[in-house]
């Protein structure tokens, strides 16, 4: 019998790993339910399955919920990126960098509290911009940053842009969807694309672990 012994991690490894643990514990699990209460909704709404009114406003918090840990994820995934990168003469200072951290929690929770869509979508922007602004920081993993470069597709970080750029965009959408068929047509549309790139990320993610 061959006895392994389980490597021990570091203090910042037991860090690193809060990020996909909670994608795996909370996203992808809320993503499955989000999905199944989109099509139930649809269902109803086409007159296919007698369900309770409740399920279109269920699939809703469900969406924002998965909205809210996706952007909370990112910033702990960028955070340990910044605080695990060798520090380089001109980096940025950490007081500006938590500042930006709050304000992107500060400007998703506005959009929260927000009802008509206009204001909505500028938040649902602002918070996006909080996390490219984010993003942009040196020690934060990106790949590549030009479409042209065949590392930019490969990206986890900009996989994961574009994922809570969609996420955001259907929150900022909420009353409309409902309410307009072209507007659903295209909330159902661009979560198709957010399936696939959940999919794309837990792929990237998880070779992000192997390096
Ligand atoms: C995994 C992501 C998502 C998928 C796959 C998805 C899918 C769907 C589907 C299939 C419908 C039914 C469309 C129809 O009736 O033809 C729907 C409706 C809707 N979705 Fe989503 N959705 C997602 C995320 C979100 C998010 C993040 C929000 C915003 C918080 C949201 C808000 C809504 C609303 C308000 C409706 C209309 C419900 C009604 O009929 O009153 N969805 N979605
Ligand atoms: C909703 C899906 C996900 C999103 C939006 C997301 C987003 C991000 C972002 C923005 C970063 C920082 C940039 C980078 O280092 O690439 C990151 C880092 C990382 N992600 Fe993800 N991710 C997702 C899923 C996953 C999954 C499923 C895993 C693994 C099972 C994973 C593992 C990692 C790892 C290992 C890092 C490096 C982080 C570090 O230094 O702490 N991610 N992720």
């Amino acid at each position: 019998m061959i006895l392994l012994s389980v490597p021990s991690l570091t203090a910042d490894q037991w860090l690193g790993l809060v990020h996909p643990v909670l994608i795996i514990l909370f996203v992808y699990p809320v993503v499955g339910a989000t999905i199944r209460l989109g099509i139930l909704a649809r269902e109803r709404r086409l007159d296919l399955n007698p369900i309770a009114p409740t399920v279109p406003v269920e699939h809703a918090d469900h969406g924002r919920w998965v909205t809210g840990v996706v952007v909370l994820a990112m910033l702990i995934g960028m955070a340990h990126d910044i605080a695990t990168a060798p520090l380089v003469a001109g980096d940025s200072h950490f007081a500006p960098l938590v500042m930006a951290g709050a304000g992107v929690i500060a400007t998703f929770a506005a959009l929260l509290r927000t009802r008509p869509t206009a204001p909505r979508l500028a938040w649902a922007f602002s918070t996006w911009l909080g996390l490219l602004l984010l993003g942009s920081q040196p020690g934060v993993v990106r790949g590549a940053d030009w479409p042209w470069q065949s590392a930019f597709w490969q990206s986890h970080y900009w996989g994961g842009i574009a994922l809570s750029g969609l996420l955001l965009l259907s929150m900022g959408l909420q009353g409309e969807i409902g309410r307009r068929p072209k507007i659903r047509r295209l909330h159902v549309g661009l979560n198709l694309v957010v399936a696939l790139l959940l999919a794309t990320q837990a792929i990237s993610g998880t070779r992000n672990l192997l390096s």
